[in-house]
């Protein structure tokens, strides 16, 4: 069984550090024998969260392309920047958006449910956006998924990476390495093997 994993940062920044950490990730990933699919939330735009809008019009289509996206991994690698020692809102916007989805076709569908998430972040500060991680681990279980204990923080980011992309720092590179095997090893067992 190859494994299927969805990768994404938590920012549409141009330049952005945690896009430059899903591009690692996805290719740690792919080195290690899961089949990649890499996606910026910027092909992906929603209003902010407002039940509101959801009783009027409903779920939005970006929302629903995300869940239905999400729901056809087996995991997901999520790469957070960290603001204010949280989580940013284009992140938490979207994980919100797709936990209150509940029905596809009118057939129940929860896209987070049972996903494995392995979590990154990264900053140019010294603590590399970890402060924001139990954060976000926080609101990915409260929608179902179950977390992975491995995770990967890169501090300095500005300087953190190689010009192919890969992380410069070989005990940075070997925490990622560990959470992407972490990943693919939950998302063998829940495939059954
Ligand atoms: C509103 C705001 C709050 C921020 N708070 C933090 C913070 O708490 N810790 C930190 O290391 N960086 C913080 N930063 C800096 C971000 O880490 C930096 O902008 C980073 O480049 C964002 O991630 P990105 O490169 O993936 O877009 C903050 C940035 C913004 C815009």
């Amino acid at each position: 069984m190859i494994p299927k994993i969805l990768v994404f940062p938590g920012s549409n920044r141009s330049g952005a550090f945690s896009a430059a950490l899903a591009a690692a990730a996805a290719y740690e990933l792919a080195q290690q024998g899961a089949d990649v699919t890499r996606i910026s939330l910027s092909d992906y735009p929603l209003p902010i969260v407002d039940e509101d809008l959801k009783a009027q019009s409903g779920i939005p289509d970006n929302a629903m392309k995300l869940g239905r996206l999400i729901a056809a991994h087996h995991g997901v690698f999520m790469c957070c920047p960290e603001y204010n020692a949280s989580i940013p809102p284009l992140l938490k916007n979207m994980i919100d958006w797709v936990s209150l989805i509940s029905k596809d076709d009118d057939r129940p569908f929860k896209p987070w449910s049972g996903r494995y998430v392995a979590l990154g972040s990264s900053s140019n500060g010294k603590f590399g956006g970890i402060r924001c991680l139990n954060h976000v681990r926080t609101v990915m279980m409260n929608v179902g998924t179950q977390i992975i204990s491995e995770q990967c923080s890169v501090s300095g980011a500005a300087e953190a990476f190689e010009a192919d992309g890969r992380l410069k720092d070989e005990r940075t590179q070997a925490m990622l390495a560990k959470t992407c095997n972490a990943l693919i090893a939950h998302c063998m067992m829940m495939s059954g093997r």
